[in-house]
């Protein structure tokens, strides 16, 4: 059983454990007695992992690396869920969890699952005591999600029902605090997540939609049924990455005679020549320059996922 919305310290059988090998390089792994895991640093036996702390660095067995045994989390869940469509990222599932006023104990009904990627999030803000609903038509991502979601620990708090939202509604009425709508025409939803959305207090609604196009027929839909406060944002996140860089000091950069720091013989040998104009300067000179910290933006940044359409559904708008 793996626990998303709660710690442990030590790894047990039929845990979801998430093996880190790089930054760019994780992948989820369930526990079972007498399997061995085999990747590009070597053989690793579960057995060694079941007992053992999470976070724990693990060499493998040739010796040819290690990797770290993680504890799970809905953000990494995120890195290394099995696509089974389009996802949910970190920067959107925050300012929608936060803008849609998500905390422990709210009700929330999402569709469509997709791959899950919002609903761990969304789960493990509104746990201990909240309960999401989710709707999805796809039958095998329905099944998918749920098998997940129970291996995940989180089948208490979350209703997985494998149903076409705009056909059928979400049989739920006066019940949500909150509704997400992940689907190709949300406006079609809109009636039904009205009727879903508690009355006696301000309900909430996203739409998460890639085009424009989408927005507009959102906001008129939600305009029609009443719902009021509309506004879209758009979440572009921009991420830093630090690195140690060359700092030659004035001298140096405009290329005077002194330099203040001290250099081998073979250096103060191409300083000559280079000052003599015998030599390319080479990679080598600012590499033997001293170094300090900086950041930088790194050079793939997540450009446009989609706009986010947010609305209340006032009590006073009810009457
Ligand atoms: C982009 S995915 C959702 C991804 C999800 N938010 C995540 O983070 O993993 C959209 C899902 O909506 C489902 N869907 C589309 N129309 C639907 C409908 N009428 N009722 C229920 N689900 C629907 C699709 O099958 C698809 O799995």
């Amino acid at each position: 059983m793996g626990m998303f919305h709660e710690y442990k310290t030590t790894i047990s059988a039929g845990d979801t454990v998430i093996i880190y090998l790089t930054p760019d390089s994780m992948y989820p792994l369930t526990m079972t007695p007498g399997a061995v895991q085999n990747n590009k640093f070597g053989s690793f036996k579960h057995d060694d992992m079941i007992g053992s702390k999470f976070g724990t660095k693990m060499r493998s067995h040739t010796g040819r690396g290690f990797i770290y045994l993680l504890h799970p989390t809905p953000a990494l869940w995120t890195q290394v869920v099995p696509h089974r469509t389009q996802i949910l990222y970190l920067p959107d599932i925050s300012f929608i969890s936060s803008y849609l006023d998500l905390r422990p104990g709210k009700i929330m009904i999402e569709s469509g699952t997709g791959s899950g990627s919002f609903s761990h999030s969304i789960a493990r803000t509104i746990a201990p005591t909240g309960h999401l609903y989710t709707f999805e038509y796809h039958e095998l991502r329905a099944t998918t999600a749920k098998q997940e979601f129970e291996e995940h620990g989180l089948s208490d708090m979350i209703t997985m029902e494998h149903r076409d939202v705009i056909a059928n509604g979400f049989g739920k009425t006066d019940l949500a605090d909150a509704v997400f709508l992940d689907l190709p025409a949300p406006w079609d939803a809109v009636k039904a997540a009205k009727e879903a959305l508690r009355k006696d207090t301000i309900g909430r609604i996203c739409c998460f939609s890639p085009c424009i196009e989408q927005v507009q027929r959102t906001a008129v839909a939600l305009n029609e049924h009443g719902f009021s406060d509309i506004r879209m944002y758009e979440c572009l996140a921009r991420e830093h990455e630090v690195r140690s860089a060359p700092v030659p000091d004035i001298e140096t950069a405009i290329g005077g005679e002194k330099v203040n720091f001290k250099m081998s013989k073979s250096d103060r040998n191409k300083k000559r020549k280079l000052e003599a104009g015998s030599a390319e300067p080479s990679g080598e000179e600012s590499a033997k320059l001293p170094e300090v910290l900086v950041s930088k933006p790194t050079d793939i940044t997540r450009g446009h996922t989609s706009y986010l359409t947010f609305a209340i559904l006032a009590p006073v708008d009810q009457q």
